[in-house]
């Protein structure tokens, strides 16, 4: 069984009712990015971007909003091949793990979780969170953030995630338009190795469509069912 890395967009919740941030109508096109996903943003006006992420967070918890046959396959797949396939991703939303995907890491954080930046704690959070929400661990008020990794600021697990690129022989990005690094340098960090095969499914072909081997496009609840049931065919 191959060790396979899967890094995931936000084009593979795109069918599931979520917005991707720089297609026409993203989430960029509505709100600045400096203003909502960067600390200086959060620092100037804190409660703009707890009323952005509240509104995500409501959302996501729309019953309407459910995992697609994008995630579905995924989580067959690592069904299929236990412990041999990893997903990170850079959605924050849990649409991965209602799919029933395990092996997964948030490289960017996750919508569900806040932190306080007075004690620390990592929290499961589903409601909204206001300027002076008490943190649920420390009681302090004040301190209370998406736990949601911001420009600027260190992706998560990268180092855990640098190993598995480095031992994987099978690198498959989905639904990513290849703008945001570290995330858009793993398929050169692959090759940098030189022992896997490199895929791409997208919807068109993203920034750096060129670097990978295969490039397969079309919508992601079509073509990765499709291709999950060819990687599993081929073992
Ligand atoms: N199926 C497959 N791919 C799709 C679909 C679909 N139905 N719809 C859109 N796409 C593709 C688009 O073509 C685009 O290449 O998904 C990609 C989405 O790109 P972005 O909107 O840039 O999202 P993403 O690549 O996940 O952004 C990376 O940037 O803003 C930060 O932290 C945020 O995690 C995010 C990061």
């Amino acid at each position: 069984m191959k060790r396979i890395v899967i890094l995931t967009g936000a084009g593979i919740s795109k069918e599931s009712g979520l917005d991707t941030f720089r297609d026409a109508g993203g989430i960029w096109s509505k709100v600045r990015l400096e203003d909502v996903a960067t600390p200086e943003g959060f620092r100037a006006n804190p409660q703009l971007v707890h009323d952005f992420y509240n509104a995500r967070r409501r959302q996501l918890q729309d019953p309407a909003i459910k995992p697609n046959p994008a995630h579905e396959a995924l989580a067959h797949l690592e069904r299929q091949n236990a412990g041999r396939v990893l997903i990170v991703t850079q959605n924050i939303d849990d649409l991965h793990e209602r799919a029933g995907s395990t092996n997964l890491i948030h490289m960017h954080g996750e919508m569900l979780k806040i932190r306080c930046d007075m004690c620390g704690s990592v929290l499961t959070w589903q409601g909204d969170i206001e300027l002076f929400t008490p943190c649920p661990a420390c009681a302090r008020e004040g301190g209370l953030r998406p736990h949601v990794v911001w420009f600027g600021e260190l992706p998560l697990m990268m180092d855990r995630i640098y190993e598995e690129l480095a031992q994987c022989e099978l690198f498959v990005s989905i639904g990513t338009s290849g703008n945001v690094y570290p995330a858009a340098g793993f398929v050169a960090e692959v090759k940098r190795w030189g022992r896997a095969h490199t895929v791409e499914l997208n919807l068109e072909p993203s920034e750096g469509s060129s670097h990978f081997q295969e490039r397969i496009h079309g919508p992601a609840s079509q073509i990765v069912p499709d291709f999950v049931a060819r990687l599993l065919s081929s073992f």
